[in-house]
């Protein structure tokens, strides 16, 4: 049995390599390539695991990408229960530009996968997630897969008693109408979501508590990248500053996040404190070189910065 559960229905096999310049035309020679797991909630489940906190990742996967994928997952010790599916895992590609420091990401769809394999997906949920007390589906959808699909995760989780977490983005989190504990939209997520600016705080907690009062659910976490969360529920709204951290990194600092807050909650913390937690993880995954994602002793150095008062610096 597992406490936590994630979802990706979109996994990546992360491929990430230098160059001097990348042109046109010539061919761009390349250094030793690196290869990560990627996908929103293989990341939660890996943060989690560094955290102490084991989850299983529920997660398609095909091809030979999709055995690297498995392998690099298993070297980490994340416990994975995957579907086996007729094509290739996709493979992203990110080239770090040495002479300047730019770095230019290449994210291919997923594979289309068929209507019994979305099937054998939430059947895979709902067996691993028998006795576990989150579940956390995150990351986008590949083509094949219905836009509503989060809402049947949703009905799929609530009749095994678990609280949801969703952290996606655009027509699959506008396709949620009910039965999600917690939504982790960024700003720029919630801004699509509403089709409008949201300057103020007072908006982005409008913006939010129309969420919850629709019924959709109980706590949305909006993130505000450097200016940390603001989190509402029916009983009100607050905000939790972030740290000011030098950016090393920007990758996984919402997967981490929402696995700081979930860390939180299966201890039994208050949301306020939880939602501090991920606070605390995004930092740390903010202020962390390269693909690596967090680590627990500088999640918890960030999390007692932010809890004495101060969004000091790191
Ligand atoms: N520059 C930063 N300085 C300090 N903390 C940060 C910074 N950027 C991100 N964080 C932390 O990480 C959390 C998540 O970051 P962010 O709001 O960018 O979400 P995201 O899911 O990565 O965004 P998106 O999905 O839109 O790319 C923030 O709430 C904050 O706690
Ligand atoms: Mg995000």
């Amino acid at each position: 049995m597992t406490d936590i559960v994630t979802l990706t229905m979109n996994p990546a096999l992360d491929i990430s390599t230098t160059a001097d310049r990348v042109v046109a035309t010539d061919k761009v020679r390349c250094g030793v390539p690196r290869r990560d797991p990627g996908g929103g909630g293989i990341n939660v489940a890996r943060v989690l695991t560094a955290l102490g906190e084991p989850a299983t990742a529920v997660f398609p996967s095909g091809g030979h990408s999709g055995r690297a994928l498995e392998d690099l997952i298993a070297s980490e010790g994340v416990r994975a229960h995957t579907v086996t599916i007729r094509r290739s895992t996709r493979e992203s590609f990110t080239v770090n530009e040495d002479r300047t420091g730019l770095q230019y990401r290449f994210v291919l769809p997923g594979p289309e996968l068929a209507a019994v394999e979305v099937d054998a997906c939430l059947h895979a949920l709902a067996s691993t997630a028998q006795g576990a007390r989150f579940i956390v589906a995150s990351g986008s959808l590949p083509p094949g897969v219905p836009v509503d699909f989060f809402q049947t995760v949703a009905d799929v989780v609530s009749g095994v008693g678990a609280r949801l977490v969703v952290d996606t983005s655009g027509p699959p989190l506008r396709a949620l109408r009910r039965g999600v504990y917690l939504l982790k939209p960024s700003i720029r997520e919630l801004r699509d979501y509403v089709g409008h600016d949201l300057r103020s705080v007072d908006d982005q907690v409008a913006a939010a508590r129309a969420i919850v009062d629709r019924g959709v659910c109980a706590v949305v976490v909006v993130s505000l990248g450097a200016d940390g969360a603001v989190h509402v529920t029916t009983e009100g709204a607050e905000h939790t500053r972030s740290l000011h951290v030098p950016v090393v990194s920007g990758i996984g600092a919402g997967d981490s996040m929402v696995a700081g807050i979930v860390f939180g909650l299966t201890r039994g913390w208050e949301l306020r404190d939880a939602v501090r937690y991920g606070v605390a993880a995004g930092a740390a995954a903010i202020g962390s070189p390269g693909t690596a994602l967090c680590d627990r002793a500088e999640v918890d150095r960030c999390y007692a910065l932010l809890s004495s008062g101060g969004a000091g610096e790191t």
